[in-house]
């Protein structure tokens, strides 16, 4: 049965139609593509604009007098104009361009880390982070002898708010708003509310949250949060690091090199403004441009509108999935974006993915950059989908008989 809760006022055939790759057959048979969480797909007019920077304005930006330079600089600084505004950061300078999430969370702990960090101080994190809110933390930590603490989650996927380790050394907390590998909600904000009030920084990481939730920074009132272009209908290669002007203006640069300095000699340099002080090099021109314009494109086609539809295609195929004898869902917290792991008794999940793929059906299998939440769980892996706007009703109904289908093969 159909789900009730599909809005049919949601126009899906007109989402569908902006996305190119969606006419593409994968083993001749049309591409289901459920594997958002990982990268998402791009609609035409992200693909347009980074391809018309390229064909009419392509130069390097902050540097010349010339029309071309100016014009590359107006696109990319309009592009931040744009991230601001969807963020509802308070200034477009606290917008910081990285290479993606990883860059961002890497630049916020190297940055922190010397500013903040002493013998015996704790950096407190959760069970469910992704290793790019794990390893950064762990560098720093062995470089400062300070003591890495972990907020425990509990069977249902949630963080277990009965024992979170704060104490008189934490000095960070870095906590994801969503968790890719089970699609849990977690309350940032009352988290973050409590770390600050003990005086702790408050680190964000925010890849899964952002394709999915109206993300506003002053209304979480974190310090950092962190996200990637690439995962919010943008290119690869491009990120964010938001940042409390106050904050950034005290932290030490990361990166070194051109366009971050003010001044340099031999002796002694001095750096340049926000948010130039943590954009070392000539930055991804092209894919800030697609950036600002994957922002106006969700705009443009209401991200809560679209969450709803991700969010009924999340509740009409966990209840078909748990229809499979033997399927176990990991992550049933009530406050779910559209993203399932699951596991099927005597199935392996990559055999399952490769059986899906053969039907021209792309989900994730495997530890999803989670291993210390998989061993919390006892398991190696799960198969993994996650929905975009586009997906459908009947791409949820392919899956699921591929898998039954899978399932039948596997066990024999
Ligand atoms: N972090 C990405 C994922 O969850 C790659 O799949």
């Amino acid at each position: 049965m159909k789900p009730a809760t599909l809005d049919p006022a949601y126009r899906i055939e007109e989402i569908r139609a902006q996305f190119p790759i969606l006419r593409e057959l994968v083993h001749g048979k049309p591409l289901i593509y459920f594997d958002n969480a990982a990268t998402s797909q791009k609609p035409r007019r992200v693909i347009k604009a980074v391809s018309a920077y390229y064909a009419t304005i392509n130069a390097n930006v902050h540097r010349g007098v010339h029309t071309l330079s100016n014009l590359a600089t107006e696109a990319q600084e309009a592009a931040r104009e744009a991230v601001r505004r969807h963020i509802n950061a308070k200034h477009a300078h606290e917008v910081v361009f990285t290479a993606g999430t990883t860059a961002s969370l890497n630049l916020a702990a190297g940055s922190l880390a010397p500013l903040l960090l002493k013998q015996g101080d704790e950096v407190l994190i959760s069970a469910m982070e992704h290793h790019a809110n794990i390893v950064p933390w762990q560098l720093a930590c062995e470089r400062h002898g300070a003591v890495l603490k972990v907020i425990p989650v509990t069977e249902d996927g949630t963080w277990d708010l009965a024992q979170v380790p704060f104490s008189a050394r934490t000095r960070i907390l870095a906590i994801s708003h969503v968790s890719n590998t089970m699609g849990t909600i977690n309350p940032v904000k009352d988290l973050v509310a409590a770390a600050r009030k003990r005086g702790i920084t408050t680190v964000v990481d925010g890849a899964q949250a952002i394709p999915h939730l109206l993300v506003d920074v002053q209304d979480l009132g974190c310090d950092l949060y962190a996200f990637s272009g690439h995962k919010m209908y943008a290119p690869t290669g491009i990120g964010v690091l938001y940042g409390r002007e106050e904050l950034l203006e005290r932290m030490p640069p990361w990166q070194g090199g051109g366009e971050m300095i003010d001044r340099v000699t031999f002796e002694r340099t001095t750096y340049a403004k926000l948010p130039f002080k943590f954009e070392a090099g000539t930055p991804h021109i092209a894919g800030i441009i697609g950036l600002g314009e994957a922002v106006r494109w969700m705009k443009d086609h209401h991200l809560e509108a679209m969450a709803a539809h991700e969010h009924a295609l999340l509740v009409y195929a966990t209840k078909e999935l748990l229809s499979i004898e033997g399927l176990r869902i990991i992550g049933t917290a009530k406050e779910k974006v559209g993203v399932i792991s699951f596991l099927i008794d005597g199935v392996h999940h990559y055999d399952l993915g490769t059986l899906l793929d053969q039907q021209g059906i792309a989900v994730r299998t495997g530890h999803h950059c989670t291993q210390p939440l998989m061993d919390r769980f006892g398991i190696s892996g799960t198969t993994r989908a996650s929905f975009a706007p586009f997906n459908t009703i009947d791409e949820v109904d392919a899956m699921i008989a591929a898998t039954k289908k899978a399932v039948k093969m596997l066990r024999g």
